[in-house]
């Protein structure tokens, strides 16, 4: 068997804190490996990157995601009952129901409707310029209450919008502000108890066939119970928080098309056949899960390298999808890449590799990139704005990353051509 190559500091937290999303890969760079050993927050922890790492990661018996978050990061993203959690028939079972909810054809469809119309209530008669990002998470909370089946009167948009983003915005930042982040996701689980104990109760009615009621009423885990309340919660969430969180790469969108004015020129004359390739590009190159944490639940053998049980590891989605070998001049915003999620392959990783339903991979990709292309349809084409500023820089060393100054929207009085 092989040595895993050492990083030589004794500790690689504040590094990490430093480098952000290039952490894994300048490492890997610097030692020549895909592999190494190194240690965050005092824990031994093996980094990986590329197509065989991400085959471990989501294609291996024996890897969980149990054990394999720092808990404010865990209790911020997905939490101890969310289906992330599970492994085995338990895990299929859960995931099998996020499938069928965000995964369907007519359902996308539905989704995807109710954003169109609230974007253009939110834009159609403004007059000042305003942040996309923001704008974009309201827009994506409302829509995706509405589709999830909350009904209006027991929600206020505005403050679950703002909840929602401040569990994405915190995920990088431990201490005080992750804990406020915390406190704020607490009560956004305790509000969405109250909707799933009314609907139990009966003193609540919503639609046939929402999210809302099939993860609260239909769905049966394998001994044929119903989940917890405060279970159901966490998975409501599961759906509410990425949906809003699509907004970071709305604001990744924006950038990219005040960047590249021939392609907005394309897309604003209808020529929609490219829109796909454009924001599968968007995802590549745009920073969003530097990278996952898994651990071992038995030892693997792993090209040559041995890896013992109980083993911390990381993989780096965004080194893997910025790797010359898998993705030639990775810097380059180049949609003739081709790229589609539905080749569930492990070289293209921004949501994870291999088969969503036998494995962690994001079931919520199919949503993200369909809201990203109407994002498109609607900047150049239904209803232009005008995007600024086309040189905004990406700093890498924030998690989560954000266009910096941020990409504004506004009336284009002067047609769809002008990003200036
Ligand atoms: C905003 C864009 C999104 C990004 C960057 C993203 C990223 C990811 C990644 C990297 C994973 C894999 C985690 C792992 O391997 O442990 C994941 C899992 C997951 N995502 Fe997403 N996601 C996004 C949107 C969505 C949407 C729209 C939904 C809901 C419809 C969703 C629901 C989930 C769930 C439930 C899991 C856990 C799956 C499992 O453990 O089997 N995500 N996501």
């Amino acid at each position: 068997m092989k040595a895993i190559p050492q990083t030589s500091s004794l500790d690689s937290t504040l590094a990490l804190l430093h480098e952000g999303y290039a952490f894994i890969s300048n490492r890997c760079d610097e030692l020549g490996t895909d592999i190494f050993q190194s240690r965050l927050m005092l824990r031994p922890v093996v980094c990986m990157r590329g197509e065989e790492a991400a085959r471990l990661f989501y294609g291996a018996d024996g890897v969980t995601r149990v054990g394999a978050m720092p808990w404010t990061v865990l209790r911020l993203l997905q939490d101890k009952d969310s289906v992330q959690q599970l492994d085995g028939e338990a895990h299929r079972r859960r995931k099998a129901m996020f499938i069928d909810i965000a995964m369907d054809g007519a359902a996308v469809a539905a989704l995807l409707e109710r954003f169109r119309q609230h974007w253009l209530v939110h834009f159609e008669r403004r007059k000042e310029d305003c942040d996309l990002r923001e704008a974009a998470n309201l827009i994506l909370t409302k829509a995706s209450a509405d589709w999830i089946g909350i009904p209006p009167s027991r929600r206020d948009d505005v403050k679950l919008a703002r909840r929602l983003a401040l569990m994405i915005d915190r995920t990088g930042r431990p201490g005080p502000a992750a804990w406020l982040a915390l406190v704020s996701r607490r009560r956004l689980e305790r509000w969405l108890v109250t909707i799933v104990t009314a609907l139990r109760d009966g003193s609540l009615e919503v639609a046939e066939g929402c999210a809302l009621r099939r993860i609260s009423l239909d769905y049966r885990d394998a001994d044929g119970q119903p989940m917890s309340e405060e279970a159901a919660a966490v998975e409501l969430l599961n759906l509410l928080r990425p949906i809003a969180a699509i907004s970071r790469w709305v604001a990744f969108v924006g950038l990219a098309l005040a960047r590249n004015p021939q392609w907005r020129e394309r897309f604003g004359q209808g020529q929609d056949d490219d829109i796909e390739g454009f924001v599968e590009e968007v995802r590549r190159l745009y920073p969003f899960f530097p990278f996952v944490g898994a651990r071992l639940a038995r030892s693997q053998d792993w090209l040559g390298y041995s890896l013992p049980e109980g083993s911390w590891l990381l993989l780096d989605l965004y080194g893997t999808t910025h790797d010359p070998r898998l993705f030639p001049s990775p810097t380059n915003f180049s949609p003739e890449r081709g790229l589609t999620w539905r080749d569930l392959d492990f070289r293209f990783i921004p949501q994870g590799g291999g088969r969503p339903e036998s494995s962690h991979r994001c079931p919520g990709e199919k949503i993200t990139v369909e809201i990203l292309k109407e994002t498109v349809k609607l900047l150049c084409g239904i209803l232009p704005l005008r995007i600024t500023p086309v040189n905004a820089d990406v700093p890498l060393s924030i998690i989560p990353a954000s266009p910096v100054p941020a990409i504004r929207v506004g009336p284009d009085r002067a047609g769809p051509r002008s990003s200036a």
